[in-house]
């Protein structure tokens, strides 16, 4: 057994907070370390998520830079999964530009990694969510640290993509014609979908976090819990999922201090299901509503 132990890094409680992005910082940071060494343990890892999830915000390169410093200066391994990385939401959209006050752009840690060239960083990305292959099951990591390399390469025996597998992916990452009209075309749809999403629920006035990208939602049903707990979360989630046929994904699952936080997965069907399951659910929410007043 390796004796790690995860540790919940709370950045805010209400959605308002982060609606410009993912807020930790260093004294986050220094904060949850100073706890950990208190409890008598060690801050070993940091892993983050660019873009995020459940929030689909983006850490700015300026905020990775500082981590990186810190955790270099700490001797704190950093891994930074970026499995969401090329499933991005153009900001300019006329539905929901105005959501966006700051400039922030998704660049990748690969370029931090490239400039610092320290053993302690280390990227992990997967082709699961930005190809929709999660079922071929190949992912890559990639770090400078000849030890970790060594001992991952042991570890991962029984893991490795089939020769076939590989040799698909080999033949379709090639295709850098078709890859660049991927790309910009699952990005184009991606935001046409995550527009309708947010056309709701700006009608509903549910609170949300504008996403620069993943393939979610975060938002906020609290209001329509009778009360502030976990099971009345739950019971909101079967609700919905019988009554509407819409399923939701309960943000008891994130470890998040409020209950009703929902995470809503739109890019699974077409524009035409998604527009008729925004509208059961905007009809669950107008219902529940009446029902409490
Ligand atoms: C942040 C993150 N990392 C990794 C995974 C694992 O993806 P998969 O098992 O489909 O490769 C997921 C899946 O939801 C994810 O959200």
């Amino acid at each position: 057994m390796s004796g790690m132990e995860r540790y919940d890094l709370v950045t805010h409680h209400e959605l308002s907070e982060i609606t410009g992005g993912p807020t930790l910082s260093v004294a986050h940071l220094e904060r949850a370390q100073l706890e950990i060494d208190r409890a008598g343990k060690r801050f070993r890892i940091l892993i983050l998520t660019n873009p995020d999830n459940p929030t689909g915000g983006v850490y700015s390169h300026q905020q990775l830079v500082r981590f990186t410093d810190w955790c270099v200066d700490q001797g704190i391994h950093l891994v930074v999964n970026e499995i969401y990385g090329l499933s991005l939401i153009d900001t300019q959209h006329p539905v929901i530009r105005e959501d966006y006050t700051e400039d922030v752009v998704f660049s990748s840690f690969a370029n931090i990694m490239q400039a610092k060239q320290s053993d302690l960083l280390h990227l992990w990305y997967a082709f699961s969510k930005d190809l929709g292959i999660s079922g071929l099951r190949v992912g890559l990591v990639y770090s400078q640290n000849e030890s970790f390399i060594k001992a991952y390469g042991n570890v991962n025996l029984s893991h490795t993509a089939s020769n076939y597998t590989q040799w698909v992916l080999q033949l379709l990452l090639s295709d850098t014609d078709f890859m660049s009209s991927y790309v910009a075309n699952n990005r184009a749809r991606l935001t046409e979908s995550y527009a309708i999403v947010i056309r709701h629920l700006k009608e509903l006035g549910i609170p949300y976090v504008p996403a620069r990208g993943s393939l979610f939602t975060w938002l906020d049903l609290s209001e329509l819990l009778p009360e502030d707990s976990s099971a009345a979360e739950h019971d909101l989630w079967l609700n919905l999922y019988h009554s509407a046929g819409v399923l939701l994904t309960p943000g008891e699952g994130f470890g998040h201090s409020k209950k009703g936080l929902f995470r809503l997965v739109y890019p699974c069907v077409t524009k035409h299901d998604l527009e008729t399951a925004m509208d059961r659910f905007s009809g669950f929410v107008v219902r529940k509503r009446q029902s409490a007043s």
